[in-house]
């Protein structure tokens, strides 16, 4: 199993949109996924809308042990993907894991269980840098990092590089950067907004070519995919698809040298 991280240390960057997208895409293409919701907030578990009751177990009750991973995992109404949800007392595991002392390592502790089960597991993150933050760069084996084309988003990218580095420093991640996608990027007719070109090309500058996907473009569309679970190309944007399929290929090949 793949871990992935969608991690960005700001509000609003396009982490849950990137999880919805990228999940459906690989669980689309075949792949068995694993979608985590590790922020408290829990908008990935209402897009992935898994019925799941009050009483019934979380990623709180994974995280802390008292269930086994299988019982917090639940099917999405959508072949191939599975949840593991949140609601907002994920909030009270912050306590938890920092009296554990083994907190940044729980996380991926806990999902080694579920290793030959799925191929993928996508992690969405809550936006402060946090005990839970911290954990899920230690389960992450690769991390992806949203960020709105931005001043702001330029600053989150900044701050999430930093936590990654921190953690990678003292031996507890372990983790690549699989990359960076530029959020809302701003184009009027054929033109990049002065803002988006400048921001995204600071990114360039700070992780390199390589490492920075197609951009998300600022577009009501991505947000009628999620609320309606419609895929791009049927609200007719097969276009705006380019950074789901780039990173799926990406992806792919990363699993095929990992079979290797
Ligand atoms: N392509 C887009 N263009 C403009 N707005 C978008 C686009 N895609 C998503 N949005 C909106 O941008 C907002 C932020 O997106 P999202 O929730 O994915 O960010 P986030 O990083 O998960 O936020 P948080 O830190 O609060 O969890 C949402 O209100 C979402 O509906
Ligand atoms: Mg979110």
């Amino acid at each position: 199993m793949l871990t992935i991280a969608c991690l960005s240390l700001s509000g609003g960057q396009g982490k849950t949109t990137t999880a919805v997208l990228l999940a459906k895409s690989l669980a689309q293409k075949g792949y068995t996924v694993l979608a985590v919701d590790a922020d408290p907030q829990s908008n990935l578990s209402t897009f992935l809308e898994s019925d799941v009751g009050e009483e019934m177990p979380t990623l709180l009750e994974v995280f802390k042990g008292t269930v086994a991973i299988a019982d917090g995992i639940y099917a999405t109404g959508i072949d191939h993907l599975f949840l593991i949800p949140s609601d907002d007392a994920l909030d009270t595991v912050q306590d938890y894991l920092s009296s554990s002392g083994v907190g940044a390592m729980l996380l991926g502790k806990r999902l080694e269980a579920m290793k030959t089960v799925f191929d993928i597991c996508l992690i969405d993150s809550p936006p402060q840098r946090s005990q839970i933050c911290k954990s899920i760069i230690g389960a992450a084996h690769q991390i992806l990092i949203p960020c709105e084309a931005t001043v702001k988003g330029y600053g989150s990218l900044v701050r999430t590089l930093d936590a990654i580095k921190e953690l990678t420093e003292i031996g507890v991640s372990q983790a690549q950067l699989l990359g960076v996608i530029p959020f809302r990027d701003r184009w009027v007719g054929n033109n990049q907004t002065h803002e988006s070109r400048m921001c995204i090309q600071e990114m360039i500058t700070e992780v390199g070519k390589e490492l920075v996907f197609p951009s998300i473009r600022e577009s009501e569309r991505y947000k009628q995919a999620i609320s309606q679970g419609k895929t791009l190309s049927a609200l007719g944007a097969p276009e705006l698809e380019s950074p789901f399929e780039t990173l799926v290929q990406h992806l792919t090949a990363i699993i095929e040298d990992n079979h290797e």
